[in-house]
């Protein structure tokens, strides 16, 4: 029997429950029951298909340098089918799910987090002696045509459904296709090939097209798994490991919904607003170089002389080099090495006179090698293995140490002294040098039998370890934000990073997609760069660019950056908020912007593309500020009434009122784009500027250095999109 032919519908008796529950509408039969907010299905409980079951499990991730072998043992596994829905005197509404056996969970809707839009579930754990449960397998209702995005940062797919998401911080993977070669093979040597789902940035939430938004705020491993299309009958499971502590409530163990209004409206609810870049990134493109301070300047007055436009150069190997056997790497000893890059004190000032920055390279781990680690290699302020023994860790022919960075509980009154040291030296190395940026790498590899100083009463022994590695990137996320804040310079300053968690949305100042391929494929190349940014914009975090290029390479296999591959990417990056380029894992296999005069000359054009977009790109940026608008957005989220617009993952729109959509293909010279409507459209290279009503399919002539582009005919930029065209169309028509 379906739920619409249940013959007993009790509306719940709204005279017993206080005002802050009107939005909710509660019925029941003797099958199960179902709540609604704000009009929509949001809980259904079936005693045959219960919203919540218990279970119990066992874990393992096998740590092979940052991607993780996981092995997720469920033993049994328990329905609650029996319920009862009430509310104490002025306490909060409650569902109480049991079995037969005693197992039971209490769910609290809580009263003080209902707003007009928002509500949440808290889990009391302490209401039943569940004994030996550690897992959790909640369901929600699913309709046969929804879509589902989010789950952080996604590559291969937008839409989730149908699949199942494990949600573990770890390395994305190389070539995350297990059917392509390529993976097997790193699979077969380094275990390290990945897979559609494996990511730097997970998040248990996910936006759905029913208009609402869910997130799972329980910091332990958790799985997303979405039903099949067209099912409307077995819904969607968010699974997690919990154990509880009894007398200690998890102080982040919530279910959050959002629910109603428009996609956009929603979006615009969980994205805090990322502060507004420092105003030079506008100015031009960050070169990624290295090899010491001639070849800096030299790299820099090569790109200047092709009439590029450089607003930084980033330097990886600030710090020094050392030669492993697996190649050059970078030395992670974290503070500017002065035989490598001579001068380099005088020469930041000197550069900053012509509006040239520059960035350097930090991670939260030190080279045992190095005088940085050696000067604090006695402090107590390194995360230790579970025997006590001090965390090293062999990153590919060197070994490392972590600094214990994590923020202690609240609870604790405590201040963590690693944390403050860390801060500390990022100041004196990094920000008194004049420093102006870095990318804030890794966070991924925090070990399950790796401990902190620092934990929360709440966490389990058994959880300690997840907590720990789901959180670790976070805690990196917020130190250098607490870092530039504190020092007054967060107008200034751009630290970019790739790993995350639900609450780095809050604290990051941009997000970079982190290593993919040098190649063109859906699951980990220039296509899924895209995907990536329009994920992470759908759930809350509005600023995201990745390598220009990929970084990702292997030589003997073929995997070597093309010509053509790294122009694609430079210019359809101009229609992004950051330009950067990296030389990749490879560089002397790789096609660099300096491999040759054309080459330059190419790249140099984009980057006037992208300086001549400054004052557009700058109130995209402040949109998403103030108004929560991401920078780059799905095209359905604006044009939410045409059915084709979601289904167009590689094109997006760039603030209000371009649209883009990049060639992702090698070998073109025309490109098919869908223009959604209603809405009037211009090409941007279109020196007759004819409108086109969409929606609509076109064709495009694309040669290289014209990403297709559109803009609104309505446009108040009209004037600035004109100009571009007037200096950089190849004169085209469409
Ligand atoms: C996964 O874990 C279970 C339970 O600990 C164990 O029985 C099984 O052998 C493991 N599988 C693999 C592939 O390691
Ligand atoms: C629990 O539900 C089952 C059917 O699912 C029913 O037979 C049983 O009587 C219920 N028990 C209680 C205590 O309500
Ligand atoms: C994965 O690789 C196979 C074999 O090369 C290919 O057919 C398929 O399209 C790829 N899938 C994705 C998502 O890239
Ligand atoms: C500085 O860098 C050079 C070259 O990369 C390296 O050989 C040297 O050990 C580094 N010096 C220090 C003090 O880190
Ligand atoms: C890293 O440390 C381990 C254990 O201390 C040691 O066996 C290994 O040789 C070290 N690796 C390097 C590259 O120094």
């Amino acid at each position: 029997m379906s739920w619409q032919q249940a013959l007993i519908v009790i509306v719940f008796a709204f005279q017993g429950l206080s005002l802050a529950y009107a939005q909710f509408q509660i019925t029941e039969d003797d099958t199960g029951f179902e709540i609604s907010f704000n009009g929509l299905k949001v809980l259904e409980h079936l005693s045959e298909r219960p919203l919540l079951e218990l279970g119990n499990g066992e874990f393992e991730a096998v740590f092979h340098k940052g991607d993780y072998d996981i092995n997720d043992t469920i033993n049994e596994r328990f329905p609650l089918p029996n319920w009862t829905i009430d509310q104490e005197a002025s306490g909060p509404l409650t569902v109480t799910l049991t079995n037969e056996d005693g197992l039971g969970m209490k769910i609290n809707l809580d009263e003080d987090s209902i707003s007009k839009n928002q509500f949440s579930l808290v889990f009391d754990y302490d209401a039943f002696d569940n004994e030996g449960i550690n897992r959790y397998f909640f369901r929600l209702p699913s309709t046969p045509e929804e879509a589902v995005w989010g789950g952080g940062e996604q590559y291969t797919w937008l839409n989730m459904r149908g699949r199942t998401y494990p949600m573990w911080v770890r390395e994305q993977g190389f070539g995350r296709n297990k059917s392509s070669l390529l993976t097997q093979i790193v699979d077969e040597f380094a275990k390290a090939g990945g897979d559609f789902h494996t990511t730097y940035w997970p998040q248990a939430s996910f936006l759905s097209s029913r208009k609402y938004y869910v997130e799972l705020t329980t910091p332990t491993y958790s799985e997303l798994q979405f039903s099949p299309e067209g099912d409307d009958e077995v819904g969607h499971y968010i699974y997690w490991h919990w154990t509880p502590v009894k007398g200690e409530p998890c102080r982040s163990c919530k279910m959050n919904f959002l629910v109603g209004g428009s996609l956009m409206d929603i979006v615009q609810e969980l994205n805090p607003g990322q502060p507004p870049l420092p105003d030079w990134i506008h100015d031009g493109a960050i070169l990624g170089v290295q090899g010491g301070t001639e070849d800096m300047l030299g790299y820099l007055r090569q790109a200047q002389d092709a009439g590029a436009k450089i607003n930084g150069l980033w330097i990886q190997d600030w710090s020094g080099k050392i030669v492993t056997a697996l190649g050059t790497r970078v030395f992670w000893n974290w503070r500017w090495n002065e035989t490598w890059y001579p001068n380099l004190d005088t020469v930041i000032q000197d550069l900053k006179e012509e509006n040239v920055r520059v960035l350097v390279y930090i991670t939260p781990h030190l080279n045992v090698e190095g005088d940085v680690y050696e000067s604090l290699s006695n402090e107590n302020i390194w995360l230790n293995r579970k025997d006590s023994s001090r965390l090293v860790q062999d990153f590919g022919q060197f070994n490392v140490t972590t600094v214990d960075i994590v923020n202690p509980d609240p609870d604790c009154n405590c201040l963590n002294p690693a944390r403050i040291m860390y801060k500390d030296l990022m100041k004196k190395n990094i920000l008194d040098l004049g420093i102006a940026g870095w990318m804030a790498d890794f966070g991924e590899y925090t070990e399950v039998d790796v401990r902190t100083a620092y934990p929360g009463k709440w966490w389990s022994d058994e959880d300690h370890g997840e907590i720990l590695h789901q959180n670790f990137a976070q805690e990196w996320c917020s130190l250098n934000r607490e870092l530039v804040e504190e020092n007054g310079v967060s107008d200034e300053i751009m630290f970019f990073m790739r790993a995350g968690g639900l609450r780095s949305k809050y604290s990051i100042s941009m997000g970079w997609s982190g290593d993919q391929n040098v190649d063109w494929t859906q699951s980990d190349g220039l296509k899924s760069s895209i995907v990536s940014s329009l994920s992470l914009s759908l759930g809350g975090m509005g600023l995201s660019h990745s390598d220009i290029g990929g970084y990702t390479g292997m030589p003997p296999l073929g995997e070597i950056r093309s010509k053509e591959l790294l122009l694609r990417w430079a210019e359809y990056s101009a229609f992004t908020p950051v330009m950067r380029t990296h030389e990749g894992s490879h560089r002397t296999f790789n096609h660099q912007v300096y491999t040759d005069e054309d080459t330059m000359t190419q790249f140099a054009r984009t980057t006037q593309i992208f300086a001549a977009l400054k004052e557009y790109s700058k109130a995209t940026v402040l949109q998403n500020a103030n108004e929560f608008t991401p920078v780059m957005r799905p095209l359905f989220l604006e044009f939410d009434t045409d059915g084709d617009a979601y289904h167009e993952d590689y094109q997006y729109m760039y603030g209000d009122d371009l649209l883009v959509a990049p060639v992702t293909e090698p070998g073109m010279t025309e490109w098919e784009v869908y223009l959604p409507g209603p809405q009037d459209w211009i090409y941007l290279w279109d020196d007759e500027a004819t409108i086109v009503l969409g929606p609509k399919r076109v064709i495009v002539p694309a040669p290289m250095g014209q990403t297709p582009v559109f803009y609104k005919a309505d446009s108040k930029w009209v004037t600035l999109f004109q100009e571009i065209n007037r200096q950089f169309s190849f004169s085209n028509s469409l």
